[in-house]
């Protein structure tokens, strides 16, 4: 934090198609909002900016499928997404979104700047057109057999069973999305930002300039520009889009990721109509990109390639601590799945839980490598964490001043060496805390913020006020005094991590000037003399029955999955009329039907079969009730040899077919028959 005056901090734009989940706020909102906290308590010149990304093709599936407009859907998204940030406590200094009609302006004139700079290169390429639409079709709008893996319902741009990545044009039998018909290839133009031009440039900026980025991103820049960088294309043929500012683009839109980045600009602008230009054209302000590490190569190479190609003094940013992906119970998160803790349910069934939720994911970032979130760890961490731990502290000092002082903060103090090292340890953990910040260490830095509510702990602990309190009153309130300094520096120190926390506790220690991070470890923080307001508890318990309504929300989605997933077992080979006609299936009349004593699964059954009675033995006791199948008629396996099960010796097998979920259904049939006819 030396030569520079500001800092603009931006988060990824997220797309306006589905609300925000735990992936994205561990990733890159949550982080943000720690680092521009932390800043202005530094007293540093911060904005924060975000905003909805609104463009691009899956919007316009969407709304395709649900029969409405893209806008339609991106009003609803933008809302939810506004709202659930602001009660989650994000910070912005600005929240739009890309459908404005200041970034329509600002996108179209930096693409029309870089055009009249001749930036672009221009080609035409031959691309899937769907005569029936009348349209060009997005890579998405193309589904196909995968040219590597065969499988049948490729995407234009991916296979999602193999992985590869594809074009449109490699499909086999490539078909529309939008009308099932074949499209047919058709020529279009588009420019294209030559990144192999500015590849020196980049790799001078990044590859030397930049070794302190956190290796996850250096890295990714390396492979990048090692394998060598190629034209990108930054139009694309749709209706959904800022419309390509050049005559004859009739039909084109600027790529979603060419306009995206530029709303961090808009917005900007936006917020600052008047001064915005400082802060992205002065060298002395300083820009970090928060993101997920699927945003890398357009925040590390094409946005910045933008920028630099644009000139007239854009800065670059300083730094891009993208984060690794936060999995959900050990899957990877997918919102077509619906696996995913969305943040507007969340808010719902956790009232007032904002800074617990915001705790969990900074405790458990996924910094340095992908990491999980259970609902275990989420009620472990709570219970255990901020009520054992930090309310625990700050209630006992509360509770203890009201008992003994009235609830007035005791201003006769004196000093000793226990005390002196409290403060010192308060000092070491605020350096500690600021060098972990600035340097993007989220977790260590939440950390040790932590262990001052371990040190107040500990603190009363050795001292024992309540016992000191009888022969020495002079003492604990030293000792009280000091325990409720830490309570300052703690609603300081956790500021930035749980904020709502932090308001409640200044209020309960009567700190009520505006905070400043220096104030950790101060000594005089809370005033000797300070009414205390009534004791209150920072956190609550999180019982089993919340969370166990999480994990059986989730248990059921898995299990949908599942069932939509299913797909009719392939055929079997071939078997020919001779061998079909040895199985002699039969019809037999249940008589009586009743569990296997210690076997969950298994139903005795005695079948009138025409000849005499048989027992058959069946796995299917999970799925009725026996009182219920008596009675029934059903088909069966006459000529299987009898097997013993649970030792009963079973003479054929029961037909039943297993539906989509597991569940086995008897078969019979329609109408009744005599008993011991054959099944032909
Ligand atoms: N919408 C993109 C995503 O969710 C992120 C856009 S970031 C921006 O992956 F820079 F383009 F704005
Ligand atoms: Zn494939």
């Amino acid at each position: 934090m030396s030569n520079y005056k500001r800092t603009l901090i931006t988060t990824a734009l997220p797309y306006a198609n589905g609300p925000v989940h735990i992936g994205h706020l561990a990733g890159v909102y949550v982080p943000a909002d720690i680092y521009a906290r932390y800043l202005r308590l530094n007293g540093q010149e911060v904005t924060l900016v975000g905003g909805s990304d609104e463009h691009g093709v899956p919007i316009t599936i969407k709304a395709k499928a649900e029969g409405v407009t893209p806008q339609d859907i991106v009003d609803r998204y933008h809302k939810i997404i506004k709202d659930s940030f602001e009660e989650l406590g994000i910070s912005f200094d600005v929240y739009s979104r890309t459908t404005t009609e200041l970034h329509a302006q600002t996108a179209s004139e930096f693409f029309r700047h870089l055009y009249d700079k001749g930036e672009f290169v221009e080609q035409t390429s031959m691309q899937l057109y769907d005569e029936k639409a009348n349209q060009f079709l997005a890579d998405r709008y193309v589904v196909g057999e995968c040219p590597h893996c065969h499988n049948p319902r490729a995407y234009g741009d991916q296979c999602e069973v193999c992985g590869t990545s594809l074009n449109a044009t490699d499909l086999i039998n490539p078909v529309s999305a939008i009308t099932g018909n074949t499209p047919v290839l058709r020529e279009t133009k588009h420019w294209y930002l030559p990144l192999d031009k500015w590849e020196p440039a980049l790799r001078k900026w990044i590859l030397d300039g930049h070794k302190e980025w956190k290796v996850n991103v250096y890295g990714q820049c390396k492979s990048w520009l090692d394998l060598g960088l190629q034209p990108r294309a930054v139009s694309r043929d749709l209706d959904w889009g800022v419309p390509v500012p050049v005559e004859g683009a009739d039909g084109k839109v600027l790529y979603v990721w060419f306009d995206a980045p530029i709303g961090y600009i808009s917005n900007t602008r936006e917020l600052y109509p008047e001064s915005w230009e400082k802060w992205w054209k002065d060298p002395q302000t300083r820009i970090i990109n928060f993101i997920g590490k699927d945003n890398i190569v357009f925040h590390c190479i094409v946005f910045p390639t933008m920028l630099m190609a644009y000139g007239d003094n854009y800065q670059l940013p300083d730094n891009v601590p993208a984060n690794e992906f936060l999995n959900l119970e050990g899957d990877k998160i997918s919102t077509s799945r619906n696996w995913a803790v969305w943040l507007h349910e969340y808010l719902q069934d956790f009232p007032g839980k904002q800074d617990v939720l915001r705790y969990v994911l900074t405790a458990n970032a996924p910094e340095t490598k992908d990491n999980d979130f259970t609902w275990a760890d989420f009620q472990t961490r709570n219970n255990s964490e901020l009520v054992a731990i930090l309310g625990n502290f700050v209630n006992r000092a509360v509770v203890l001043t009201h008992k003994y002082f009235d609830g007035k903060v005791p201003a006769d103090v004196h000093m000793t060496d226990a005390e002196t090292a409290v403060f010192d340890e308060m000092d070491r953990i605020r350096t500690a805390m600021s060098q972990n910040i600035d340097t993007f260490h989220f977790r260590d830095a939440l950390k040790e913020a932590m262990n001052l509510a371990r040190l107040g702990n500990r603190y009363l602990q050795e001292t024992e006020p309540w016992k000191v309190a009888k022969t020495d009153i002079g003492r604990v309130a030293t000792i009280l005094y000091t325990a409720l300094q830490i309570c300052g520096s703690i609603a300081v120190a956790f500021e930035p991590f749980t904020p709502f926390m932090s308001k409640r506790l200044c209020k309960m220690v009567g700190l009520d000037k505006p905070l400043e991070w220096s104030m950790i470890g101060r000594r005089d923080l809370v005033a000797g003399g300070t009414m205390l307001g009534a004791p209150e508890f920072m956190f609550e318990k999180i019982e089993d029955d919340a969370v166990q309504a999480q994990i059986t929300r989730l248990q059921e989605t898995k299990r949908n999955n599942e069932i939509n997933a299913w797909k009719p077992a392939p055929q079997s080979a071939d078997v020919d009329f001779d061998t079909f006609m040895k199985a002699d299936i039969r019809v037999g009349t249940v008589l009586e039907c009743e569990r296997v004593p210690k076997a969950d699964k298994l139903l005795r059954f005695l079948i009138d079969d025409g000849m005499e009675k048989r027992t058959i033995v069946s796995g299917i006791a999970k799925y009725y009730d026996p009182a219920d199948l008596v009675g029934h008629q059903v088909c069966f396996i006459a000529n299987l040899p009898p097997r013993k099960l649970k030792g009963i010796v079973s003479q054929g097998m029961i037909l039943s077919a297993e539906d989509r979920d597991g569940r086995l259904v008897v078969i019979g049939p329609s109408a009744p028959v005599a008993p011991g006819v054959q099944v032909k």
